[in-house]
């Protein structure tokens, strides 16, 4: 019989549901609806295993209120995104989140467009994995699926990374199949090597009903952050609909993954 390094055996994926887009939709009226604690509060009910948020600087969707009422108001470890600022790392010094995920972020970019560039802000970087791990957060960089990156992000001592899933997804929805699948041969590689060096690796960006079963399937994979495509999903299905079926596909894609092995 072989021996499965530990590293790359398939694992329980856990779901990270991002509620940002709720606030979105509840600050284009101003107010207090709909509130992505309470959209927090279904995720969790409908199999959220952690709840994921991104202060942005330009608060355009979550605030600091918002991640001190979602701390009252759910159990799930709590997973911020940031910018590597002062700002945001007094906000989660002080509201201590289960983990941080460390995110590139330029004001003008609609969303976070690619990974954090931590090959060549290395240095820019890393007093914020200190500092943040000092604080008993765990600690994340959102990075592209890349090699380089992947060993970078280990240099630095982040325990975890998160391989930006965005350029995959995308590729997928616009049904050019070949660019998918070699996006999709770039995640399984980068997932390999961060796991083969000890890192815990999450996904996510712009995952879809459609795009989560082969995101699913890399067996080093063991969370997934996903967001946008629920809220919007929402609107035709409920919140917690969506959310209960993207846990029942990812569990799927998972399962199967085990069962080939
Ligand atoms: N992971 C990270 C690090 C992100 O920045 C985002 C977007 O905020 C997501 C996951 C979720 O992406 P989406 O909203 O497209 O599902």
């Amino acid at each position: 019989m072989s021996v499965v390094p530990i590293a790359s055996q398939p694992q329980f994926l856990r779901l990270g549901v991002n509620i940002d887009h709720v606030a979105t939709i509840r600050n284009a009226r101003g107010g207090l609806h709909p509130d992505p604690v309470r959209a927090a509060q279904v995720a969790a009910e409908a199999g959220a295993d952690g709840i994921t948020l991104h202060i942005r600087e330009d608060r355009r969707h979550v605030r600091e209120d918002d991640l001190i009422r979602l701390a009252l108001a759910v159990s799930q470890p709590i997973n911020l995104e940031m910018a590597c600022t002062d700002e945001m790392l007094a906000i989660a010094v002080r509201a201590r989140p289960h983990a941080v995920c460390l995110v590139p972020e330029r004001r003008e970019e609609r969303t976070t467009e690619g990974g954090l560039d931590v090959a060549r802000h290395h240095s820019a970087v890393a007093p914020f994995v200190r500092t943040l791990s000092d604080a008993g957060a765990r600690v994340s960089l959102f990075i592209d699926p890349h090699p380089v990156q992947v060993a970078v992000a280990q240099a630095l001592g982040a325990p975890v990374v998160e391989l930006h899933t965005g350029a995959f997804c995308e590729a997928l929805a616009l049904g050019d199949v070949t660019r998918a699948e070699r996006e999709l041969g770039l995640l399984r590689e980068a997932a390999a090597l961060g796991a083969e060096r000890g890192l815990e690796i999450h996904a996510g960006h712009g995952i879809t009903f459609e795009s989560v079963g082969p995101v699913a399937a890399i067996p080093q994979i063991s969370e997934l952050n996903i967001g946008h495509f629920l809220v919007g999903e929402a609107i035709f299905i409920g919140f917690e609909g969506a959310v209960r079926r993207m846990r029942s596909l990812m569990d799927q894609a998972r399962a199967g993954a085990i069962a080939a092995e």
